[in-house]
């Protein structure tokens, strides 16, 4: 038998790959088609930066994977080329508000990436609060110095933490946001008097329709991918269900690496369509998967409850299910037959079960009948090797 890696690396063997990094989520393409309207409103308000007066906030929203984390930090790059060959002192810092979750948080990463010596933990929220103020006071170079803040998934901040940072951030002169949601309602968590002291202005960004979301994968296809690797209707396919799901971008991308992965491992040397539907089951797998296993653990013990009278073939009412579920609790903390509403409607709006109201005739009110939206084996294997 010769060398297992030599014959691996055989002359057969063509690797579909060039280069896997251009498909990943973090790689931030040069060319960001579809989306130079956006940076350029985004460029428009930012330009103040360059003429020393810090510019007007902005508001980014759109659903997820429609770009707006690639173009904000395009249009940091392109802002500091810019800068860098003027004489003026700006500075852009990206926060993603998953990493740093409270306004004391970012506080403290904002002075510490701007040099100055503060600790993580153990001074007082006014401590460093004043050295944040401090680093505006004196003057870099005999000049002002503009900062602005990229603050991105902010509505994970703000249901935590409220909205300190933004008042923070708005009180500080010379300090400038950016901030990014994926959702349109983020601002609920906004009180009144915040929101006039942000001021901001809003960019939307839409989700992506098939036609141009070809575009965008064709550039990744062509850097990722080796030559003859793949047809044009391999990149029509993922572009045509990602439009269809959510025109979102991330999906689209997604589809095509794991499509190329599947070609690679049944030793194909080129993408096909059915790689393509293979790799969409696969995603939609892992995603429900992700959700099941994150679930706090009452919403579990919903899901095991609602798995058993499935199995039963019953029609399943909120109150039975409601029965079903205090069983699986065994005498531990179980939540009220009222809260049982929330999570269920939680659980629907993560499209893992559905419901659906029917009357139970003349002046007998009405009744919630509920029903399992994934695979069964799914919850079997995530939810009940858990606790
Ligand atoms: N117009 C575009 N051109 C090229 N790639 C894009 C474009 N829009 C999004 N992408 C890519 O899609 C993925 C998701 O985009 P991202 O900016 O993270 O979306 P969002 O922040 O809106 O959820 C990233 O890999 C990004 O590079
Ligand atoms: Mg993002």
């Amino acid at each position: 038998m010769g060398n297992m890696f030599d014959e691996i690396m055989g002359r057969d063997y063509v690797s579909i790959f060039k280069d896997k990094k251009y498909l990943d989520h973090k790689y931030i393409p040069n060319n960001l088609p579809h989306r130079i309207d956006q940076i350029k409103v985004i460029a428009k308000y930012w330009i103040e930066a360059l003429y020393n007066t810090s510019p007007t906030n902005i508001t980014v929203f759109g659903k997820t994977g429609t770009g707006k984390t690639a173009a904000a930090k395009f249009a940091m790059k392109e802002l500091k080329g810019s800068s860098n060959a003027k004489e003026v002192f700006v500075k852009t810092e990206y926060i993603r508000c998953t990493d740093y979750t409270t306004e004391y948080q970012v506080i403290v990463e904002l002075c510490q990436r701007m040099g100055r010596d503060v600790p993580d933990r153990g001074w007082t929220k006014h401590e460093v609060m004043k050295a944040f103020r401090d680093i505006f006071r004196r003057n870099a170079f005999g000049k002002n110095m503009i900062l602005i803040v990229v603050l991105d998934e902010i509505d994970v901040l703000l249901e935590k933490d409220g909205d300190g940072i933004l008042y923070t951030l708005t009180r500080t002169e010379n300090v400038s946001i950016l901030s990014i949601s994926n959702y349109v309602d983020f601002k609920k968590f906004i009180q009144p008097r915040v929101m006039s002291s942000l001021c901001d202005k809003e960019v939307v960004f839409p989700p992506y329709n098939a036609e141009q979301l070809i575009d965008i994968l064709d550039d990744r296809a062509q850097m990722s991918f080796n030559q003859n690797t793949y047809d044009e209707e391999v990149i029509a396919l993922c572009s045509a269900l990602a439009a269809r799901d959510e025109g979102d971008a991330r999906y689209a991308l997604d589809l095509l690496k794991t499509s190329g992965e599947i070609a690679e491992e049944n030793g194909d040397s080129k993408i096909l369509t059915s790689h393509v539907s293979l790799a969409k089951d696969k995603i939609e797998h892992n995603t429900i998967t992700d959700i099941l296993i994150s679930l706090p653990i009452q919403q579990q013990r919903i899901l095991e409850a609602l798995l058993r009278l499935t199995h039963e073939n019953e029609e399943i009412t909120s109150g039975k299910l409601y029965d079903t579920y205090q069983e699986v609790c065994r005498g531990d903390t179980s939540v009220s037959y009222r809260r049982i509403f929330d999570l269920i409607n939680q659980l629907e709006l993560l499209g893992i079960i559905s419901t659906n109201t029917i009357s139970k005739g003349r002046g007998k009110g009405r009744t919630n009948i509920i029903s399992l939206q994934c695979d069964s084996e799914l919850i079997e294997k995530n939810i009940l090797s858990t606790y």
